[in-house]
């Protein structure tokens, strides 16, 4: 276990680098909003908890109004609830016998529920629920576009029949469009939600068929999560992201209806080298998640290029380089990815010129992949 990169009460200038420091300010105003939002359109929320990986953060996002949080996988929500969260969703399927064991006894913990696409998949589940003397809400995933988890919508009737059969509680559709979130134009977006809105119907209509109430549908992520809102067919919004901001988000076209987030996670670096035209940072890609392209540099005009695994090089493009020493605050590109890269949030508050820390939070679930 690593020291965290700062300590309580520490000025902004006295953390460590690179660190992974929370704007406690801004990501309260993020989470605000979105709980806002979610009241004032009568939706349910459940954020997704995989983005931010901390008891900490979840229970403030319930002590807001959330019902709950998702996670994705097993291990994740282990860690969440031993943190004292107490409504997890395991929003993914799980097919490991070994797997659904810990998902049977977990669910003798906490409010469980967990997604499922096939019929061995609930037959497993329905065994180790069964054999642990436990229960748990299950949802019928869909494939709404994504082309990733999820049965066809015309299917759904006849897993949902399976799940009541089982005597398990049928907690509705699980409805996830991830290739939606990041199309840039905010009408792509909406035209990829409105196609998923159809395919739910559809799902919801082969469920009447077979008889069952369909008590729910949920998904959305920070891409899109107004238009799901906007639709009369979801009830509940599952976005993370919009707690944090990442990059890659701030770079999509904002939706006319929906709340502005802003950027509450940074990676705080130190220039340690400097050429002629350039300067080095000590936070390359084990610092920050590159998968969905480079951080953006915080407040300075500087063009941010890959240096590899420890270094960041920047290049000036208004702003002049920094000098030797100097603090440089990097808008990650993907969040959740970079989450994982670190054992502790630094979290400041009064902002990260002068701010101090207020406090440090684990990452409770990091590296949980399971
Ligand atoms: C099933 C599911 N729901 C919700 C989300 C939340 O999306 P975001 O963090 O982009 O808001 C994700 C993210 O990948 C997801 O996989």
């Amino acid at each position: 276990m690593n020291q965290p990169a700062g300590k309580v009460g520490d000025p902004v200038a006295a953390i460590d680098t690179p660190a992974l420091v929370i704007d406690f300010d801004a990501m309260q105003r993020n989470l605000a909003r979105m709980a806002n939002y979610a009241r004032e359109h009568g939706m349910r929320l459940r954020p997704h908890a995989k983005m931010h990986k901390c008891a900490t953060i979840a229970k403030l996002q319930i002590d807001a109004g959330a019902v709950g949080v998702c996670v994705q996988k097993t291990s994740e929500a282990e860690a969440l609830a031993a943190g004292g969260v107490a409504d997890i969703f395991i929003s993914n399927e799980v097919i490991a016998t070994a797997k659904l064991e810990r998902v049977a006894a977990l669910a003798g913990r906490v409010e469980l529920a967990i997604a499922v696409d096939s019929a061995i998949g609930l037959d497993r589940l329905a065994a180790a629920l069964k054999a642990a003397g436990t229960m748990a809400g299950v949802f019928v995933e869909i494939d709404v576009g994504q082309g990733r988890c999820g049965v066809a919508p015309t299917s759904a009737g006849a897993l949902a029949h399976q799940v009541v059969s089982h005597g398990l509680r049928f907690a509705g559709l699980q409805a996830y469009h991830g290739r939606a979130q990041h199309l840039r134009g905010a009408s792509e977006r909406e035209a990829a939600v409105h196609h998923a809105v159809a395919l739910a119907r559809a799902a919801q209509a082969s469920i009447t068929s077979a008889g069952i109430a369909c008590p729910l549908v949920t998904g959305a992520g920070t891409g899109t999560f107004s238009f799901e809102a906007a639709s009369g067919v979801y009830g509940e919004l599952q976005a993370g992201s919009y707690l944090f901001m990442d990059r890659d988000y701030a770079d999509n076209e904002a939706a006319a209806n929906a709340p502005r987030f802003e950027h509450a996670l940074f990676v705080k670096s130190e220039v340690m080298s400097r050429g002629t035209s350039h300067a080095v940072v000590d936070a390359g890609h084990k610092a920050h998640a590159i998968d969905s392209g480079l951080p953006r540099v915080w407040g300075r005009d500087l063009e941010f290029t890959n240096g590899g695994d420890e270094h960041g090089i920047l290049r000036p493009r208004v702003d002049a380089s920094p000098a030797l020493g100097d603090t440089v605050w990097l808008v990650p590109g993907h969040c959740d990815p970079t989450v994982n890269l670190y054992e502790h949030y630094i979290v400041v508050r009064g902002g990260l010129e002068r701010g101090v820390v207020h406090a440090i939070w684990n990452i409770d679930a990091r590296g949980c992949v399971t």
